[in-house]
């Protein structure tokens, strides 16, 4: 079959190494891709923001599946556009992406179906907001309710942080995004992501990952948008799994789909775990990134295979194969993120790089100049390895990171710590 995928970084290029060594693939186009990409797929210079784009694109080129990869053409409703063009589509529908899009909507779902969260309560007016702060009392979280490139959560450790945050969301910092503020209870506890399969109905787990947000080693520096990940996270045991698909995940699947609004596709529930309780701290309504990275090098091209059940409605009788593996990925990114990355520094030592079923570099930010890979993002690579035990799988991928000649990049040398 033909298959369009949408997006341009590390998440669709492991999307697209998986695809590919499935044999139902014919024809792989990614748009807008990236350097690497190109290097095992077509590239096509779309706008994948415009869903009538993307169907005229799909009808011109045969295309029998499309898999939306970023959260912005799903909430910008690119998969109803292709659904409803009669393109097999992998992604939810604007209405179901809300519970990415909209935090208070995620929040009024949690409400509807029980699911543990933290308490919270939500404004439009910045008085009643501060009000609220100032009678409350920090720890608090303030989040824009739209989406904000993963820039809109504001940690309220002290009152003077918080009531920062409301005048910054308000006085317009976020855009459109805060014109709604949710202010959330502080969780304490450990984070991971929890990945499941929803076709509306049905619901299957496909592995779990813990990321790093803080740009430096030990956890320290600004939040970036993920600086490593590995998978499995051991964090998330078996019973505490079985304990976010009871309370957490069927629950709002069955929600959504009584409203009229079946979720399908990717659910990407980030947990926080505390005594022995898995509670969510948000969902995403795509794969994460560099989470995605880990997960397909885990599941090779079956993944496709699941894609396509979930897709079609058929996850009831769908199967993950487990391996005994571990993965991990390194994020390599461009000095001076996640402030102002510096671009178009050139990336050498990459062609003497085996890329195999047990280690590839996934590009998320690159261009290609006369034969050249220059750096184009702030995340720019992500290094990424399998192996029977998380240390070997780190091992490999740092051994990896060690032979790229990129002296403008710097990346983390501490990824895995806490399973590892
Ligand atoms: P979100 O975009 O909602 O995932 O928030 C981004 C990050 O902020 C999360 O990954 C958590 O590290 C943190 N966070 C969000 N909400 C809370 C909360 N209620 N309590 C503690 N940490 C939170
Ligand atoms: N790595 C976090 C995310 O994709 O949202």
């Amino acid at each position: 079959m033909n298959i369009l995928i949408l997006g341009s970084g590390g998440r669709e290029h492991s999307l697209a190494w998986a695809v590919k060594q499935n044999p139902k693939t014919d024809r792989l186009i990614v748009a807008p891709g990236n350097a690497g990409i190109a290097l095992l797929a077509e590239v096509a210079a779309i706008d994948i923001m415009d869903g009538a784009a993307v169907v005229e694109f799909c009808g011109e080129n045969a295309i029998d599946f499309v898999i939306v990869g970023p959260e912005a053409p799903l909430a910008a409703g690119v998969a109803d556009a292709t659904r409803a063009a009669g393109i097999l589509t992998f992604g939810p529908s604007a209405k179901a992406a809300r519970l990415e899009a909209s935090k208070a909507f995620t929040k009024e779902i949690c409400d509807a179906c029980h699911a543990p969260t933290a308490g919270y309560a939500r404004f439009t007016d910045a008085a009643a907001a501060r009000d609220y702060v100032t009678r409350h009392g920090a720890p608090l979280v303030i989040k824009a309710d739209g989406l904000a490139a993963g820039k809109g959560v504001i940690m309220g450790m002290t009152l003077d942080e918080a009531l920062a945050g409301i005048d910054d969301i308000f006085g317009g910092a976020f855009g459109a995004a805060g014109a709604e503020v949710v202010i959330e209870e502080f969780m304490e506890g450990e984070e991971a992501s929890f990945f499941i399969l929803s076709d509306g109905t049905n619901a299957l787990p496909i592995g779990t990952a813990q990321d790093h947000k803080r740009v430096g080693d030990g956890d320290t520096g600004p939040n970036t948008g993920g600086m490593g990940a590995y998978s499995p996270a051991p964090v998330l045991t078996e019973a505490l799994q079985a304990q976010a698909m009871a309370q957490i995940v069927l629950p709002t699947i069955r929600e959504m789909a009584a409203r009229g609004t079946p979720y399908q596709g990717v659910l990407y529930a980030g947990l926080m775990i505390k005594d022995g309780q898995a509670r969510l701290v948000e969902y995403n309504a795509r794969f994460g990134d560099p989470e995605a990275q880990v997960l397909m090098m885990r599941l090779g091209a079956q993944a496709l295979d699941l894609l396509l059940a979930c897709a079609e409605g058929r996850l009831d009788t769908a199967r993950v194969t487990w391996a005994e593996d571990h993965a991990l990925t390194v994020v390599m990114a461009a000095e001076g993120y996640p402030g102002t990355p510096r671009k178009g520094t050139q990336i050498k030592g990459l062609g003497s790089l085996p890329e195999t079923g047990w280690q590839m570099v996934f590009h998320a930010g690159t261009l290609a100049e006369e034969g050249a890979i220059l750096a184009n993002g702030g995340r720019v690579l992500n290094v990424t390895a399998r192996g029977e035990t998380l240390s070997q799988a780190r091992d490999r991928a740092y051994a990896m990171v060690d032979a790229i000649d990129w002296p403008e990049g710097f990346c983390r040398r501490d990824i895995g710590w806490r399973a590892l």
